[in-house]
């Protein structure tokens, strides 16, 4: 199931150079599961076409008041009522005046009185425009009818100055879309997950390390934010931007990462170890490059690193523990072995041999097995989707160690 299935988004697009990536937005919440509605306002139609719209979202196009009348008599008025979320990106500074004061002399801020959804503002406007009181004074009266703003993004503004006033990209107000729609199963949980590879230095430029790209582990952390929980991502190093309200602690090996993981462990209920951990590091990392010579073969002796998820049971603080496994054959009986040597409530066992499933790639195959006894395997998914699925089975565990 896509993030945003059987929710109806009312996309409000004001005037504004900003509404150029209007269908851009539109198109991103179709392909999340979303049915989008557009709502043009008269200044909205000078720079993005109806027609554009009504072809990506396949639904009619919102433009006049009128409409809404025409729409009673064929009985649609209910869009409004029906609606999820009322989302206006770009919002102008007219728009948001309007809404400050209850105006509604267009379709758009008629609809926005007549919704019981959520509304979420984009502002975007010229930095100056941006910093006014006037307009400063109007978003905090919206906030406080408790619309929800996205932050403009800071850069150069098609009126050629460099400032805050830009619409977010789409990327960004969709994931904002998700936070504010998701189930909020996950709410009053402190989670700690871990991802990405570790490195082990063997001197200043070579390291010991594995093929983790990070994508499952920061795809846990997004959605577990998107579900109301307060997450702390440990992450070794990877090419991936910080997940949006998460916060982030950067770390390069095992030792480091269990220093991370162990300071944020207090307060926190649940542990996510996503990360593949190296479990051997060199005994020793020379200070200087080392020199080839005339060397063909080069040994290196190797240590145990800690393994944090032992540790973290081994002080049998009551936290949920979470381990994967990273499998290349038996992948089971490992898996079980893992679970019980390390004590887990749950693990993810992963055949990373299977074509789409473990390291570097979008997608992963697993079965989450449960301390009860119970397998669950799940088909090929998108790694955002393995992280829902990992999470439902985690909430409903959670629901039923509640009392009552
Ligand atoms: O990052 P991606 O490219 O998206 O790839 C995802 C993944 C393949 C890395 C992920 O799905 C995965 O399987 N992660 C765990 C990999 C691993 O190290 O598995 P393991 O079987 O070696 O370790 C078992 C568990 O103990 C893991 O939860 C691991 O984090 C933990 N561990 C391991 C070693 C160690 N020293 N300390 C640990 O806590």
């Amino acid at each position: 199931m896509q993030p945003l299935s059987g929710k109806i988004i009312l996309l409000g697009v004001t005037g504004g150079i900003a509404a150029y990536k209007a269908p851009e937005l539109a198109r991103l919440l179709i392909r999340r599961g979303a049915e989008v509605h557009a709502v043009l306002t008269k200044h909205a139609l000078e720079f993005v076409t109806p027609l554009t719209l009504q072809t990506l979202t396949r639904q009619p196009v919102h433009t006049e008041l009128f409409q809404l009348v025409r729409e009673q008599e064929i009985g649609h008025i209910a869009l409004p009522e029906r609606a999820h979320l009322l989302l206006i990106a770009p919002a102008s500074a007219d728009v948001i005046a309007k809404l400050a004061h209850g105006l509604a002399d267009d379709l758009l801020t008629t609809m926005a009185l007549a919704t019981r959804a959520p509304v979420l503002l984009a502002p975007s406007m010229s930095d100056l425009m941006y910093d006014h009181p006037a307009v400063q004074a109007n978003l905090e009266q919206v906030r406080r009818y408790g619309y929800r703003t996205v932050e403009p993004g800071v850069g150069a503004l098609a009126c050629g100055r460099v400032g805050p006033g830009r619409l977010p990209e789409p990327e960004e107000i969709v994931e904002e879309v998700e936070i504010l729609l998701a189930p909020k199963d996950l709410e009053g949980e402190r989670v700690v997950v871990t991802a990405g590879p570790t490195e082990e230095p063997l001197d200043p430029v070579r390291v010991l390390s594995n093929r983790s790209s990070g994508r499952m582990g920061y795809a846990l952390a997004q959605v577990a934010v998107r579900r109301g929980a307060q997450v702390t991502l440990v992450s070794g190093p990877t090419e991936l931007p910080a997940p949006r309200g998460v916060e982030l602690r950067r770390v390069g090996t095992a030792e480091q990462m269990r220093d991370e993981v162990l300071a944020a462990l207090n307060g926190t209920t649940i542990l996510m170890m996503a990360a593949a951990v190296a479990d051997f590091r060199p005994r020793t990392a020379a200070p200087r490059k080392l020199k080839k010579g005339a060397a063909q073969t080069w040994s290196v002796e190797l240590e145990r690193t800690p393994d944090i998820l032992l540790d973290v049971a081994k002080r049998n603080e009551q936290q949920f523990l979470v381990g994967f496994a990273a499998e290349t054959e038996e992948l089971l009986e490992n898996a079980w072995r893992k679970m019980q040597e390390k004590s887990l409530d749950l693990i993810v066992a992963n055949d990373v041999t299977v074509p789409g499933a473990g390291f570097e790639v979008e997608t992963n195959v697993v079965k989450l097995l449960d301390r009860d006894g119970k397998i669950e395997s799940l088909p090929i998914l998108d790694k955002e989707e393995v992280a829902e699925r990992i999470w439902d089975k985690v909430a409903a565990m959670r629901r039923r160690r509640e009392p009552g």
